[in-house]
């Protein structure tokens, strides 16, 4: 599981330095999707419940499981996120992160930063005996804090030998309650913030979220597993920039 998760932050750094202005999400998936075949693995969104591309690209108002498309060209000003879930000797591995796409405004910025920090202190609270409702109050309390809104429809995941396993994961929630967490276990925390409201609306291609007033979104994902002591982020890649580039 380790080195999936590990093919699936290295996917990241690969597709992050050849990001540009003008590029389509569509030739984004085809860089990830040869990369993750290349290492011998199988990227995990490509079928998985008919899903039709190899990773989900999810621009500006975009919440989540944005569809690549030749359509859609990445502009000045724009933040993208690229979601890879990688499947590699039996294990699923899934991390993804919002990137800038030229010079992006600095109101947008700050809620691209703030919602890595409600990802990393989601994760720092974690370790035996700690509950799912402390990841999800202190994820919560930063962003309500910082005048944005938790997407509540969609959640982190017990992830593993399948790609969606229970526990179901809330970015929101009340300190002390939920399930506890054990040494062992392993998880997705992948809050995704909005600017504005946090309703949705998900479009006709039935996959494609969006914020429902068209407001910005941003999210980061990392699988973790609990140990002895507290967490290992199995998808955290040393080599990699990990916080969005200012
Ligand atoms: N990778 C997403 C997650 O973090 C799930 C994508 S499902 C897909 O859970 F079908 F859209 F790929
Ligand atoms: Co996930
Ligand atoms: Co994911």
């Amino acid at each position: 599981m380790k080195e999936s998760c590990q093919l699936a932050a290295k996917t990241l750094n690969y597709i992050e330095d050849k990001l540009k202005v003008g590029m389509s999400t569509d030739e984004v998936n085809k860089l990830c999707h040869d990369f993750i075949i290349e290492n011998e693995a199988y990227p995990s969104p490509l079928n998985y419940h008919g899903f039709p591309k190899s990773v989900c690209t999810s621009l500006n108002e975009v919440i989540c499981h944005g569809i690549p498309s030749k359509k859609d060209i990445l502009k000045d000003g724009d933040i993208l996120n690229i979601d890879v879930t990688t499947y590699f000797k039996n294990f699923h591995g899934d991390t993804n992160r919002t990137f800038y796409i030229g010079n992006v405004k600095p109101e947008v910025k700050k809620l691209v930063q703030v919602t890595y920090e409600c990802m990393m202190e989601g994760i720092k609270v974690c370790k035996p005996g700690a509950r799912l409702g402390d990841v999800g109050a202190v994820i919560q309390k930063i962003a309500e804090s910082s005048g944005y809104s938790v997407v509540r429809e969609y959640c982190g995941h017990g992830i593993g030998r399948e790609f969606h396993e229970e526990p179901q994961v809330l970015h929101y929630g009340t300190k002390g309650a939920g399930v506890e967490l054990k040494a062992g276990m392993t998880f997705t925390i992948e809050p995704m913030i909005n600017m504005g409201s946090r309703h949705c609306k998900l479009l006709k291609d039935d996959w494609t979220v969006i914020t429902k007033d068209k407001k910005v979104s941003a999210q980061f994902e990392h699988t973790i597993l609990i140990t002895q002591t507290g967490y290992e982020i199995l998808t955290l890649d040393p080599d990699g920039k990990q916080e969005p580039t200012i």
